[in-house]
């Protein structure tokens, strides 16, 4: 069966964008039958910078990605990659412009029947054909040692701890060396220690690989920890873009409430 990451991974062709924002979403629309979700985001980011997009449980964060990644289409309004408008384009040529992004699923990060190794290598074998077996090995070698799971390669997913699970993940994120990289949740379901440490690895190949990166997230701490900006979702629009300053000291009382609580 054809999972999510494997859509997304279909491959097609690529002209280059030039110095525009590596992401830029401008008024977009998506509704599901009679519900509205998102009713005009605009959002966009830069090489080297990481905007945390937050909000409640149902605000619609996980499909602002899933139409960032084109994986949906929005009703009306913009997505541009580099500059590169998607919104309406064909699915072939979409996965060319995927190559370039790196993505983390909130759900279903891994393959279950493929091990550790072999979910990491997964990415390699369809898009990197130049690639020996060795140098396929020795990338997903590195790979996992840039997200400290060197010692688990042969370790199936079912073994490992959640935390363990969205490290390979991120490894498997990183494969194709993308421009862009989305992450949904990355600290959902962890223990505070474990997103403590999600945070601080997402930190560190933020600073090695200077990214674009988008992290979808209901996890306040953790936003304030790793994004440069953060835009908080209600109701379809986003409320407040700014500093973690700048949120608490915005005086919308949606946005003092959802600090207090988080
Ligand atoms: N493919 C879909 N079909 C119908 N409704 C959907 C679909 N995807 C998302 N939704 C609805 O859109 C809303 C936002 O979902 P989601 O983006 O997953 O929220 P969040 O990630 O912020 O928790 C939810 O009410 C969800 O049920
Ligand atoms: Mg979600």
């Amino acid at each position: 069966m054809a999972t999510a990451y494997d859509i997304a991974m279909k491959p097609g062709n690529i002209e280059e964008g030039g110095s525009a924002p590596a992401v830029t979403v401008e008024n977009l629309h998506k509704s599901f039958e009679s519900q509205k979700v998102l009713n005009g985001i605009s959002l966009s980011v830069s090489r080297g910078e990481t905007l945390a997009v937050l909000g409640r449980s149902g605000t619609g964060k996980s499909v602002l990605l899933r139409l960032i990644i084109g994986l949906e289409k929005p009703d009306s309004g913009s997505v541009r990659i580099h500059g590169q408008e998607t919104a309406g384009m064909a699915l072939d040529r979409m996965g060319e412009i995927r190559k370039k992004m790196g993505f983390l699923f909130q759900h279903a990060a891994l393959y279950d029947s493929l091990t550790v190794a072999e979910n990491v290598a997964f990415p390699l074998e369809h898009h990197r054909r130049d690639m020996s077996k060795a140098e396929r090995g020795d990338r997903v070698k590195h790979l996992l040692a840039e997200v400290g799971m060197e010692g688990n390669l042969d370790k199936m997913p079912s073994d490992i701890s959640g935390g363990m699970q969205k490290r390979v993940g991120l490894a498997r994120a990183l494969a194709l060396e993308p421009e862009i990289l989305l992450l949904d949740e990355p600290t959902a379901g962890l223990d505070p220690i474990s997103s403590g440490e999600i945070d601080d690895l997402v930190l560190k190949l933020q600073r090695e690989h200077q990214m674009a990166s988008i992290v979808v997230t209901h996890d306040l701490h953790s936003a304030k920890t790793i994004a440069d900006r953060l835009a908080l979702l209600n109701e379809g629009k986003v409320v407040i873009e700014g500093s973690f300053a700048e949120l608490q000291q915005c005086d919308i009382g949606f946005v003092q409430e959802f600090l207090k609580q988080s």
